[in-house]
Parts: C-alpha cells; structure tokens; sequence
C-alpha cells in the first residue's frame, strides 16, 4: 500500500508540485494526499488543487504567538486525513517539539544547500560569500536542531564566476526538484538514497498502510 504523504508549504510551491507530478506515475511509491499551508495566500495552495490535490490553509496568523496550537491544529489535520509521511516543501517556519516529535522519523525536508554548510536562510548569498565552488540542496529527516537530521539525498552545482544569487537559486531549484521526488520514493520503500553507505540509511522496508 503506498503511503499518504502530506507537503507543507508557505508560498510558491515549485517543490510540491514536483512531488505532485512524481506522483502522478502509477509506478510511484508514495501518493500525494494534502497539502497544507500556513499562508492562505502561498502560490502553491491554489496550484495543488489546479492539480486535483486537497489544499488548505492553517493560517499561523489566527493562533498568535502560540506556536504549539498552530501545530497541534496541522497535526490534527495530518492525523484526520491518516497521513503516514509529511515533506516539508519551502514551510517557512521553525518547528516546535510539539510537530517534531509527533512526525518523528516520517517528516523529511528539502533544504538549499549541501548540508551541513550553509543551514538556515539565504543560503546562496552565504554560498556566494564563502567563495565555494560547489553547491547544492539536501533532503533530510527533519529533527529539532533545524536543517541537522539524517541526510537522505543531496545534489551539488557548481558555482560559477559570474553567478549571481538568482542564477545559483534556479540552478540548485532544477536539482531539488528531481531529488526530492527521488528521495521521498526511496524513503517510501525503504530503500537508500544519496548515501554510499548503504547502511547509513533506511534498511527496513517500511509497512505503510497498515497501522
Ligand atoms: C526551496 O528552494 C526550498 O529548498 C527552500 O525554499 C524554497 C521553496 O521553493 N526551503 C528552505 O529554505 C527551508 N529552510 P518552492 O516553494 O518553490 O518549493
């Protein structure tokens, strides 16, 4: 049985769509079910249902500064819809423990830089200040240290002279959007990706479905 896997999302959703394209293939792993934003106006809500996938906002605006509620109500919108696996798919926002914990082990994340250099926000301009020659985007396991969890899948680029951060951003962007499609479908079968040690990875096929 493939796994409900839930994307959220803050804004244009370039990502999500191509999970949601990836998944279109019968032969693909993992099925598409929700997606959810906490931004009612992100690009990617209205995309997702031009696509015939459940979209919908959890607008962090209504819950104040209680970051626990706006989670505990995306969580309970996970487990309505039985979600079994959520991608974070440029979500916008810091977890707290309370999303963390719940989704443990079955929430991954797609982050642009080759991690562990460059975690956090503008990580092409710091790309381009640091002078490196190779860059790139990630997909992890998402824990509480952000951008730290177990690397499933990374991609690199390499940085030109004449880059500007645009120019690096749309060529890191092309290789997130075929990595991540490609890690969540390994993820989903259990299956290794992106590590040479094959052990360091998933080895136990994962019985989707049947909780
Ligand atoms: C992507 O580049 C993603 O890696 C990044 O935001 C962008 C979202 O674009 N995520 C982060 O920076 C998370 N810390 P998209 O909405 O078009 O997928």
């Amino acid at each position: 049985m493939k796994p409900r896997t839930a994307i959220l999302i803050s804004g244009r959703g370039s990502n999500m769509a191509a999970l949601i394209a990836a998944a279109r293939d019968p032969a693909f792993p993992a099925r598409i079910d929700l997606v959810l934003s906490n931004r009612p106006d992100a690009a990617g809500l209205r995309a997702a249902r031009l696509a015939g996938i459940r979209a919908e906002a959890v607008d962090h605006r209504d819950f104040g500064p209680d970051r626990a509620a706006h989670e505990a109500a995306i969580d309970t919108m996970l487990q309505t819809a039985n979600i079994e696996i959520v991608c974070l798919a440029g979500y916008m926002r810091l977890l707290t423990p309370l999303l963390v914990q719940a989704w443990q082990g079955r929430m991954l994340n797609i982050h642009p830089s080759l991690l562990p250099s460059f975690p956090g926000l503008h990580t092409h301009a710091r790309a381009l200040q640091a002078g490196v020659k190779l860059h790139g985007c990630t997909v992890h396991l998402v824990t509480q240290e952000t951008d730290a969890g177990p690397i499933l899948a990374q991609a690199a680029v390499p940085v030109l002279p004449a880059d500007t951060e645009d120019d690096l951003a749309q060529r890191v962007l092309r290789q997130e959007h075929a990595i991540y499609p490609a890690a969540l479908a390994a993820f989903a079968t259990g299956k290794p990706v992106g590590s040479p040690d094959p052990e360091a990875c998933l080895t136990n096929p994962p019985a989707w479905g049947t909780a």
